[in-house]
């Protein structure tokens, strides 16, 4: 589906992620908080070993309180710690420090006892692309611009960025892939734009979203564009066009441009925050 995430863009990336590893104390796994299991790699944990983690559920100024509140106590009760954050505004950014501290705290401690002190935690950063991590990074590190990772594969010298003296990051996040092979992961991919457009057809992707939020949350259709759902998801489709003057010639709706609207509604959080996951699903 996406051909950036060929073979060998994934088994290097995965090899510069476990090279990393020996350099750092703790991972800070970044996922959307509107779909923490898509935004997954399924291999994460398989790839870091026994190394600890922190997850950050970024982009939680789209997502619903109550069903991020959800995922935290789910990822508490199998034993890890996370973190909701809005990292284009920095929300929680400044409580990452801590939850980094408590999760590496046995190994401050045995540092301690062996009479180290003064060295900082050093963390690398991964997650699937557009996931937030150069926005996180530039936030924590309160610099404009973090080198971005998007480019699976090319190696680039690495660096420590300081966030205190007591916190460091590695400057190059670890890229991993999401999982495609499942139709409904890759249209919530996808409805996030975790998946590029170019590579998928808008009308569908539009009348897929129609779907899902219209049994998820059909007030939020229904309010935003001043419209009766229908049970057929091109006939809303039409309305929404018709309601935003989507109009080409002859009269008719220009559904391209009503599938755009409606996808960049939802991205943009328009129609206001909508959660596609909560933990009860998963297994
Ligand atoms: P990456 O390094 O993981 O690939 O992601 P990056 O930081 O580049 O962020 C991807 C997009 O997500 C950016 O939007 C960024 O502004 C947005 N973003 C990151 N964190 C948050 C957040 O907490 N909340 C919200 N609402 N947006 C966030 P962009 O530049 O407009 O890119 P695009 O969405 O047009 O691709």
């Amino acid at each position: 589906m996406n051909i950036q995430w060929y073979p060998g863009h994934m088994v290097k990336s995965k090899r510069e992620i476990q090279e990393s590893l020996k350099l750092i104390d703790v991972v800070i796994e970044i996922l959307d908080s509107r779909i923490p299991e898509s935004s997954k790699n399924p291999e994460v944990d398989s790839i870091i070993g026994n190394k600890p983690k922190i997850i950050v559920l970024n982009k939680c100024d789209l997502a619903e309180d109550s069903v991020t509140f959800e995922w935290i106590k789910y990822y508490k009760k199998v034993g890890i710690n996370s973190i909701d954050v809005d990292s284009s505004t920095g929300k929680n950014i400044n409580k990452i420090y801590n939850v980094v501290k408590e999760t590496v705290k046995d190994k401050l401690d045995r540092r301690i006892e062996k009479g180290i002190i003064g060295r900082p935690i050093r963390a690398l950063i991964i997650g699937i692309p557009n996931v937030g991590k150069s926005t996180f990074i530039n936030k924590l590190t309160s610099k404009s611009s973090a080198k971005t990772g998007d480019k699976p594969g090319v190696t680039k010298s690495r660096q420590w960025i300081k966030v205190s003296n007591n916190f460091e990051l590695l400057d190059t996040p670890g890229i991993l892939w999401p999982k495609f092979d499942d139709k409904r992961i890759a249209l919530h991919l996808a409805f996030t734009r975790a998946i590029k457009d170019e590579i998928l057809d808008i009308e569908e992707l539009a009348l897929e979203l129609i779907k899902e939020i219209g049994t998820l949350k059909p007030d939020a259709i229904i309010k935003r564009y001043n419209i009766e759902i229908s049970s057929d998801p091109f006939e809303t489709l039409k309305r929404i066009g018709s309601k935003r003057g989507c109009i080409i010639s002859g009269g008719n709706i220009d559904i391209t441009k009503a599938s755009n609207i409606i996808l960049e509604d939802y991205r943009t959080g328009k129609m206001g925050k909508i959660s596609l996951e909560k933990p009860g699903e998963v297994e």
